[in-house]
Formats: C-alpha cells, sequence, structure tokens
C-alpha cells in the first residue's frame, strides 16, 4: 500500500511496546494519534447513544472498540465517518478536521469502514463488486474521461489489483460468483478486501467476525494482522474477546455511549469497571484469560453472535 514504508513497518512492529507507556485511562493521549476526537455526541429523541468527551487512535495500531451491545459503538462509528450527523463534536484524521465531512470524502481522506451487517452488492459479482471500491479515485473526472486511452488503462489498473487483492484474501476462485451465493464469513472477507481497494490509511471494521464460520476466521485474523504490518491503522469493533485479546495492541471500552476503559487487552480485560459493565448488560462474555475466570466460571469464552 501507498503506506507501506520502511518507517511503518518498524512502527508497525514497536506500536505495542510504544502504547505500553501510555498511561491506560479514557482518553488517553496517544505517543503518534492518527485520529483525535473531543466533545462527540449524538441522542436519539431522549436517548444519549453517545458521549465521548476526548478519544485519541494510536497511528499503526489495531485498537479495538469493545462494549456491550447497545452501548454506542456502530453510532461512533457512523459519526466519525460521516454517515451519521453528531449532535455535537470535533475530530480531526491525520490533522485534518472532518467534522461535518460527507462520508465519501472521509473515505477519500483515508477513513475507511466496513459495516456490522455487509454492504455487498448481491447482484453484482465478486469481482465487480471490488472493482467498485475502487470508485471515487479514478476515472470519474470529465477531463479524464476525455481520454478514452488514459481511461482504459485506469480499468485495466483497478482490475489487476483488484484481482490480487481477491487471491490475497483467497477469494479469487470466487471472481465471478454474485456476491449473493457467498457464504457470510466470504461476505465479510470481501468486504473488507474491497475496502482495501480505496487504500485506506485507517481501516475501520465493525464486527469482522459476526457471522464468520470458525474455519475462516484464523485467516480474517492473519489478513487484518498484515495489514496492520503494512502501515494500516485498524480501529475494529469486535463481540469476540478471543480476537480483541489475540490481535489488539489497545482496547477503547463504551458503556451507555461513553468510553469507560482503555488500556492494553489484558489490563482492560481485568477492569473491573469493564467487566460490571459487561455483566451489567448481562453480556455473556468473559473478560479474562482463557480458564481462568475472575468472575463466574460458567461464562463462556466468546459469545456467539447473534445478528
Ligand atoms: N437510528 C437510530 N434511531 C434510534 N436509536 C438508535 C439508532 N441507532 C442506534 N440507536 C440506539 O443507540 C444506542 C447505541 O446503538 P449502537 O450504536 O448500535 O450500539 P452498539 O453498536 O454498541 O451495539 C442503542 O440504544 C440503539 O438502540
Ligand atoms: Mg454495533
Amino acid at each position: 500500500m501507498s503506506d507501506s514504508t520502511p518507517s511503518s513497518r518498524v512502527q508497525a512492529a514497536t506500536v505495542k511496546a510504544v502504547l505500553e507507556s501510555v498511561n491506560p485511562t479514557p482518553g488517553a493521549p496517544k505517543p503518534d494519534p492518527i485520529f483525535v476526537g473531543d466533545d462527540i455526541t449524538r441522542s436519539f429523541g431522549g436517548l444519549v447513544a453517545v458521549n465521548v468527551e476526548h478519544v485519541e487512535v494510536q497511528r499503526g495500531s489495531i485498537t479495538a472498540l469493545i462494549g456491550p451491545n447497545g452501548a454506542g459503538k456502530t453510532t461512533f462509528f457512523n459519526v466519525i465517518t460521516g454517515f451519521d450527523p453528531p449532535n455535537t463534536g470535533v475530530w480531526s484524521f491525520q490533522g485534518s478536521s472532518l467534522a461535518g465531512t460527507p462520508a465519501y470524502k472521509v473515505a477519500r481522506e483515508g477513513m475507511v469502514r466496513t459495516f456490522q451487517l455487509t454492504k455487498v452488492l448481491n447482484k453484482l459479482t465478486v469481482l465487480e463488486n471490488m472493482r467498485l471500491g475502487a470508485q471515487g479515485q479514478t476515472g470519474e473526472g470529465l477531463f479524464k474521461a476525455l481520454i478514452p486511452g488514459l481511461w482504459r488503462k485506469q480499468e485495466q489498473e483497478i482490475t489487476e489489483r483488484a484481482l490480487g487483492m481477491l487471491d490475497q484474501f483467497n477469494l479469487i476462485h470466487l471472481k465471478d460468483e454474485f456476491a449473493g451465493a457467498l457464504s457470510g464469513g466470504q461476505r465479510k472477507l470481501l468486504e473488507m478486501a474491497r475496502a482495501m481497494m480505496s487504500n485506506p490509511t485507517m481501516l475501520m471494521l465493525d464486527e469482522p467476525m459476526a457471522g464468520v464460520n470458525p474455519a475462516l476466521t484464523q485467516s480474517l485474523l492473519e489478513h487484518i494482522k498484515e495489514l496492520r504490518e503494512s502501515g494500516i491503522t485498524i480501529f475494529f469493533v469486535e463481540h469476540d474477546m478471543d480476537m480483541v485479546r489475540d490481535i489488539s495492541d489497545w482496547v477503547i471500552v463504551m458503556a451507555q455511549g461513553s468510553i469507560i476503559a482503555e488500556g492494553p487487552p489484558n489490563v482492560v480485560m481485568r477492569n473491573t469497571a469493564v467487566i460490571d459493565a459487561y455483566l451489567g448488560a448481562h453480556h455473556d462474555v468473559a473478560l479474562t484469560e482463557s480458564g481462568e475466570s475472575l468472575t463466574q466460571p460458567s461464562v463462556p469464552l466468546t459469545q456467539s453472535e447473534e445478528s
């Protein structure tokens, strides 16, 4: 990717160590934040779905956003990516203010997201879905449209990049299938691969593991780690605590719209406020290391996905 400079790779390798030095408190400042948000609120009628005072995401990190159902995670993602207007708030990505910026421009700035319920287009083929992912980047200007040679060359480049990406995500054998014929997990992979077509600097994933067949989860995890190694920042919402523990450099916990805890995964998952937030919501996710439960011995390690 364009961001895949040697320095970003070094950073990916050391990001965990860098974050060890960050005080694990809500709103903690990061040494090199790629995203900074302040006073972001979103209400629906009388319900305050999001009320985030301050949040920073470290560049090059895999940062997880966790919290019970209804905590406001998806709404927060919607707001900062321009899909939903906030009541208040300012936020910036790589130093540029993005508050009030429409979703397509947010994506052009390099903040690209996937959705909790996939939005792949079922009646298009896998390859066609991928090619759409490159939209907004090239080709649509009138000037370029007037030069067919240039246009055709770009179309060809997009196809080649799409095929390469499909290969990387183990979907190449499905390139001519309708997206609607894929399994839930394959659709998740396709959505992630399609998001990559727009060359994100920060990839935001909303429950990438939801509905994914356990046979595919390991490769999904590997893909996400590889993306981080190539210099991409990953900011993801996830229920699967095994995944969060496995791949996150940093975990941010939301409950009732606010950030209630932050820290490295092993620290956050022992935090009593976090455990209370989950158990208070009767959320059947264990927050402790495998086996040894700090809460209830009968709590399963992962939550089966309801959506
Ligand atoms: N469009 C909406 N209209 C009304 N209420 C909403 C809307 N979207 C979300 N909410 C409410 O906001 C709260 C946060 O929802 P959401 O962001 O989806 O939580 P999470 O993703 O953490 O499960 C929930 O109480 C939800 O019912
Ligand atoms: Mg959600």
